[in-house]
C-alpha cells in the first residue's frame, strides 16, 4: 500500500514539476527539487487544552462553538491532565524519536515542527524532555478564524515566550506579526486549510533540503492539531476514516513522499447533485425544467415532494443533512426535535424511514452507524470521498445565550468532518398535510437559512443547497 502511494506521488511529482507556475516565491526552490523524497513523519496531536476540557464539561445544551469562542481560552494552554498526557506520550514515543532524542553521536538529529500556538510547543516540551530545538510553522495551525482558542499572540511575543527554552534554537516560520487567522477573522474555508497543507509540505521540503545540505538526515516530528491533521492526512492520501481524528497526545507515523504537488484543483461551483432518472440527459440537472424548481429567495433553494426526491439519483458525492435531523433508527418514535406543529410524528418518522432507505441505496451511512459498516465503506474523507456518514451532523442547542451573539440560532454543526468539502444538500422536511411548506420569511424559514449559513461559515462547506421536502 505504502509503496503504491509512493509510486503515484513520485510520478505526480515528476510530471508536475515542469508545470509549476512561477507565481510564488517558493516555486523556485520547488523547481530545483528533481527527485521524490520519501520521508517518515511522526505526528503528535497536542495534549488536552483548556478548551478541550471545557468542551467536554459543557452544560447540556451549551454549544462547543460557544466554548471555542470564549475569551478565556485564547491560545488555549494545556490543562494539568494535558501535561500528564504529554509526559505519558514521552514514555510511548516511537523508537526512532527516542533514539534521536538520546543525542548520542551515532543517532540522527531531530527536527521537531510545531504550530505557532502555545499548546503544540508545550506538548513538544513535555513529551520530548531533552528537546534542544523547535521550529514553529504558521501553516501547521488549527483550522482558523472565529475561534478564540485557536487564536495566537503576536509573533514577536510568541518568539520571546519560547526562545529561551531551547538551547539549540527556537525558529518561527510565519509572515504575519498580527494573527491572520484569529477570532476576528472569518472561519477558514476548507480549500484554505488545504492550501496551508500544501504550503506546509513545501516548507518541510525546504527544511529537509537545508538539512541535506548540512549532511543531516533528521527524524521528523510534527506536533499539530486534530482538524488540521485530518486535512493533511487526506491531502497526502493517508487518511483513515475509521480512526478519524487523533486523540490528545496520540502519536501516528506516516510515510510521505515529497514533494506532494497534486494539490486538489479549485472546485468550480457544482450544480445541485441530484437528478431525476427521467432526465434523458442522465446528467446533473443544472437548470431543472420541472421539479425541483428553484423557488426561494436564492437560486439554490428548491422545493420537491418526498416521492419525487426518492426517485432521484445522487450524481456527485455530497453531504446530505436533514432538518430536523433523522431521529435515531432505534428510537424512531421520538424525533430528535420538536416537529412543526402541523406535522404529525407519524408522517415525520415515516418520511425518515423512507429517506433512510433512499440514502442507503446511495451508500450513505448515518452518523452513528456501527463502526463495521463505516469500515466497509472505507475511502478517504478527502478527494476520493464516495460516501459519507453524513445525515445528521447537526445538533439542536437549547438554552444557548443568543443575546451574546455566540450562536445565532439553535443549531450547531457537531461533526465538521461529515460535511463534504464541496457540496451540502440540506433536506428540510417541511411539509405537512394541508399546511404546505415553510413560508418564506417565517421564523422557521429564517432558522433554516441560519443553518445554511452555519454550514458555510463554520463547517466550511463550499456550497449549500436547500431542498424543502414536502411530506404528505
Ligand atoms: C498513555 O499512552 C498510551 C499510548 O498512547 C495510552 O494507551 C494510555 O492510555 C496513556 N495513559 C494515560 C494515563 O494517558
Ligand atoms: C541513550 O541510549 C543509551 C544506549 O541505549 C542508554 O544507555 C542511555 O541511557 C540513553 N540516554 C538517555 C538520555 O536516554
Ligand atoms: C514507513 O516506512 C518504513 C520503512 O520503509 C516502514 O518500516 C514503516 O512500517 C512505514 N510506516 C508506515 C506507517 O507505513
Amino acid at each position: 500500500m505504502t509503496l503504491q502511494l509512493v509510486r503515484i506521488f513520485s510520478c505526480a511529482a515528476l510530471c508536475l514539476i515542469t508545470l509549476l507556475p512561477d507565481t510564488e516565491g517558493g516555486s523556485v526552490e520547488m523547481q530545483q527539487s528533481t527527485r521524490s523524497r520519501p520521508v517518515t513523519v511522526y505526528f503528535l496531536r497536542h495534549a488536552e487544552g483548556t478548551h478541550n476540557l471545557a468542551a467536554k464539561r459543557r452544560k447540556p445544551g451549551e454549544s462547543r462553538e460557544s466554548v471555542f469562542r470564549d475569551p478565556s481560552h485564547f491560545d488555549a494552554m494545556l490543562t494539568d491532565k494535558g501535561i500528564e498526557q504529554s509526559k505519558n506520550a514521552s514514555t510511548h514515543m516511537p523508537a526512532a524519536v527516542r533514539e534521536a532524542l538520546n543525542g548520542s553521536s551515532a543517532s540522527r538529529p531531530l527536527l521537531v515542527l510545531t504550530s505557532t500556538l502555545s499548546r503544540t510547543v508545550e506538548t513538544a516540551r513535555h513529551a520530548m524532555p531533552a528537546l534542544k530545538s523547535v521550529t514553529a510553522i504558521e501553516h501547521l495551525r488549527e483550522w482558523g478564524g472565529a475561534h478564540v482558542c485557536d487564536g495566537r499572540m503576536r509573533l514577536s511575543d510568541f518568539k520571546a515566550k519560547y526562545e529561551g527554552l531551547f538551547d539549540g534554537g527556537f525558529r518561527v516560520i510565519g509572515d504575519d506579526e498580527e494573527d491572520p487567522l484569529g477570532p476576528s477573522a472569518p472561519r477558514e474555508k476548507r480549500a484554505d486549510v488545504e492550501r496551508r497543507c500544501g504550503k506546509f509540505l513545501e516548507t518541510l521540503e525546504r527544511l529537509l533540503d537545508e538539512k541535506d545540505a548540512a549532511g543531516e538526515d533528521p527524524v521528523v516530528v510534527v506536533v499539530s492539531h486534530s482538524a488540521f491533521l485530518r486535512h493533511l492526512f487526506a491531502y497526502v492520501g493517508v487518511f483513515d476514516p475509521p480512526s478519524r481524528g487523533l486523540k490528545n497526545c496520540e502519536w501516528r507515523e506516516a510515510n510521505l513522499s515529497l514533494p506532494v504537488t497534486d494539490a486538489p484543483p479549485e472546485s468550480p461551483v457544482s450544480p445541485i447533485p441530484l437528478s431525476r432518472p427521467s432526465d434523458n440527459s442522465g446528467g446533473p440537472s443544472s437548470e431543472p425544467e420541472d421539479n425541483p424548481l428553484p423557488h426561494g429567495p436564492h437560486a439554490k433553494h428548491y422545493r420537491v415532494p418526498l416521492d419525487t426526491l426518492l426517485e432521484m439519483d445522487i450524481t456527485e458525492p455530497c453531504s446530505l443533512l436533514t432538518l430536523p435531523p433523522l431521529s435515531p433508527a432505534s428510537d424512531e418514535d421520538t424525533p430528535a426535535r420538536e416537529t412543526p406543529e402541523s406535522t404529525s410524528c407519524d408522517s415525520l418518522s415515516n418520511a425518515h424511514s423512507r429517506l433512510r432507505g433512499w440514502m442507503t441505496r446511495h451508500e450513505y451511512l448515518e452518523a452513528g452507524s456501527p463502526r463495521k459498516a463505516q469500515e466497509s465503506l472505507k475511502g478517504s474523507m478527502g478527494r476520493q470521498l464516495k460516501a459519507v456518514d453524513a445525515t445528521s451532523c447537526l445538533s439542536a442547542v437549547e438554552g444557548e445565550d443568543v443575546a451574546n451573539g455566540i450562536v445565532p440560532c439553535a443549531w450547531e454543526v457537531v461533526a465538521k468532518e461529515r460535511v463534504h468539502r464541496q457540496t451540502c444538500v440540506l433536506l428540510v422536511l417541511a411539509g405537512s398535510p394541508g399546511a404546505g411548506v415553510l413560508e418564506a420569511g417565517s421564523e422557521a424559514d429564517r432558522e433554516v437559512e441560519c443553518v445554511r449559513e452555519i454550514l458555510r461559515s463554520t463547517a466550511g462547506a463550499d456550497e449549500v443547497y436547500r431542498v424543502d421536502v414536502e411530506i404528505f
